[in-house]
């Protein structure tokens, strides 16, 4: 039997209150652990909202969001807090990094916030992190003293060091150049064979889509189109 990392009950949203605009329309879908799955879909689909609600960064209107077998729609703010920080990395397009830390620093954040302090064994899987996403040689420079694709970078190994089991990417190289887009592609797909964490990346990125274990496509707030990508069919 497979095991998910996240389970969609007839997900909707409606947002507004004098004028109500369903955007979300009753979505379900699982995702099994240590999958790597791509969400298409043109401007406007819905695909940020639903990140955002898989994330429970925000709350469906109706319906039910599972993490890792978990309801959230029972659960407090805190407890919800505490799920999302330990179980789920967020990469977003714009990185949010702070500016006057540096890469190092900002790695480490939310381990500092999840634990109190950082300890040697944070340090360390930090330089791993380093290490793999190959920032050895700016890993003390201030977050402002970089390029765009390494500060993507810091954010994507700021994104693992609390290890979670779900990684959640909403455009996460946007603004980058496409062999910087290729690269940090590449190394998703490493973290995802190396640590089995579940990923779910929205991306525009044709090529990015072919090379994920599944696609699902948003049309108009519904599931349009849920396929295994052609270079992986067969066996
Ligand atoms: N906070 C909000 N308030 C009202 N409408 C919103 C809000 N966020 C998104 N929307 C609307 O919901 C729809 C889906 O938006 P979004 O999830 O951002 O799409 P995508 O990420 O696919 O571009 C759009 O019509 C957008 O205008
Ligand atoms: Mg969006």
């Amino acid at each position: 039997m497979a095991e998910y990392a996240l389970e969609l009950e007839n997900v909707k949203k409606t947002y507004g209150k004098a004028v109500k605009t369903e955007v979300l329309h009753g979505l379900s879908f699982s995702v099994e652990k240590g999958s790597f799955t791509a969400i298409i879909g043109q401007s406007g689909s819905g695909k940020s909202t639903l990140l955002n609600i898989v994330g429970t960064l925000d709350q469906p209107s109706e319906g039910m969001v599972k993490i890792l077998g978990k309801r959230t729609d029972s659960m407090g703010k805190n407890a919800l807090a505490m799920l999302r920080n330990k179980t789920i990395g967020f990469i977003f397009q714009h990185h949010y990094l702070l500016p006057e830390f540096s890469a190092f620093e900002n790695i480490l954040m939310p381990y500092k916030i999840a634990h109190g302090r950082v300890d040697e064994k944070a340090k360390a899987y930090a330089e791993e992190l380093i290490r793999l996403t190959g920032l050895e040689h700016v890993k003390n420079n201030p977050a402002n003293e970089m390029s765009g694709g390494q500060q993507q970078r810091v954010s994507i190994a700021r994104a693992l060091i609390n290890r979670p089991e779900i990684i959640l990417a909403d455009e996460p190289t946007g603004s980058l150049d496409s062999a910087t887009t290729d690269n940090i592609y590449a190394l998703l797909r490493e973290l995802n064979q190396k640590y089995h964490t579940t990923f779910v990346v929205i991306t525009h990125d044709q090529e990015v889509a072919q090379k994920a274990d599944r696609i699902i496509e948003l049309k108009d707030g519904t599931i349009s189109l849920d396929v295994v990508p052609e270079n992986k069919q067969g066996g």
